[in-house]
């Protein structure tokens, strides 16, 4: 990697909603970027994605029209494989799917330069067997973000096996270079941190709503008002040191029992991708949505997500 960060040639692979993300957070920190992508269609439709993140961002006076439009102009687009040839680091944001990841990073890692620090954003693959496919393996880690990423601070830096402190570290500094909050996973472990809290959450909360207990409404407003509040305030630990352990304890000893324990994914969930009910991005998934109103949808998801920014900014002061 060269020693001046901010003149590193800086891909981002895959431009579906990661990438898309992901390349506004660098350009906003004064780093020129690339989406790489292999159809056209994707880059024309990061272009507009950008714009109405953008746009947001501007609207909640995060960044000025000036500082927008300077942004902008520091991303370029590409579905040309030779831009790997220059790279000095490159974040992989494909489909979650080891075989395709495999076949991206056996190809990309024979083109990038050798001393190119190469990183994925899976969400919980294994770092150890997707580095496989990489040559030169110790230059290769985990770095995965939360979406969207160009707003939410968390990054999950996962050393694999074969990856060396230094890329570690590296990475780590990087997070922070883009105003990010690293945490290092010490450990390879599936879904790392994050996923795996938020994970254990939703096959609770589909459960809830299969089993009759409640609707998919209440379940989310029970979420927000009670876990996501404190969570944003404290996490787990420090909410039950102020709740008393005791008392957790004894709900813990009779409440584990009885909590859903699907082992084999979500019956729920399987139903509804066999229905095409894809999520907003189709315009179904738990809920249903108003093809016309997913983009004033992604403009007031992005405005709550900067107010709560702002708001935890402000408890560090
Ligand atoms: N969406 C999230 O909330 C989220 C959060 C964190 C991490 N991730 C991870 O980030 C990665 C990308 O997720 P996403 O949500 O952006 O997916 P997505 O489906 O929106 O985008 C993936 C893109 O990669 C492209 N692609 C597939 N194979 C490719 C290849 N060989 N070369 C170049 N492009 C290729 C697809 O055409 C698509 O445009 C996944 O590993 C996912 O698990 C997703």
């Amino acid at each position: 990697m060269q020693k001046n960060l901010i003149d590193s040639h800086i891909v981002i692979a895959g431009g579906g909603t990661m990438g898309t993300s992901l390349v506004q957070i660098f350009a906003q920190n004064q780093f020129h970027v690339l989406l790489y992508s292999r159809k056209e269609a994707t880059l024309q439709k990061a272009r507009e994605t950008i714009a109405i993140n953008q746009q947001a961002l501007v609207e909640q006076g995060v960044l000025s029209p000036e500082d927008s439009a300077a942004l902008v102009s520091r991303v370029q687009f590409t579905n040309d494989k030779s831009c790997f040839s220059s790279a000095d680091f490159v974040l992989e944001n494909i489909t979650e799917d080891m075989a395709a990841k495999h076949r991206f990073w056996e190809e990309v890692s024979a083109l990038v330069p050798e001393d190119a620090v190469l990183c994925t954003n899976t969400s919980g693959l294994s770092i150890t067997e997707m580095a496989k496919a990489v040559r030169l393996p110790e230059r290769f880690c985990g770095m995965h973000w939360f979406n969207p990423p160009h707003i939410l601070q968390l990054v999950e830096v996962t050393k694999g096996a074969l990856s060396s402190d230094s890329t570690v570290d590296f990475v780590v500094e990087l997070s922070k270079a883009l105003g990010k909050k690293p945490v290092k996973v010490q450990k390879d472990i599936p879904g790392f941190i994050a996923n795996r809290l938020q994970y254990a959450l939703l096959r609770e909360a589909a459960h809830l709503v299969e089993s009759g207990a409640a609707t998919l409404e209440e379940v989310d407003l029970a979420c927000s008002l009670v876990i996501g509040m404190r969570y944003a305030c404290f996490g787990p630990f420090r909410v039950t040191d102020m709740g008393g352990v005791d008392v957790f304890n004894s709900v813990s000893d009779y409440l584990f029992a009885d909590l859903c324990d699907d082992k084999d994914g979500s019956a729920y969930m399987h139903r509804l991708v066999a229905d095409g009910r894809l999520g907003l991005k189709a315009g179904a998934g738990f809920y249903t949505y108003d093809k016309e109103q997913i983009p004033e949808i992604i403009r007031e998801r992005d405005t709550r997500y900067i107010k709560m920014v702002q708001c935890m900014d402000s408890f560090e002061k």
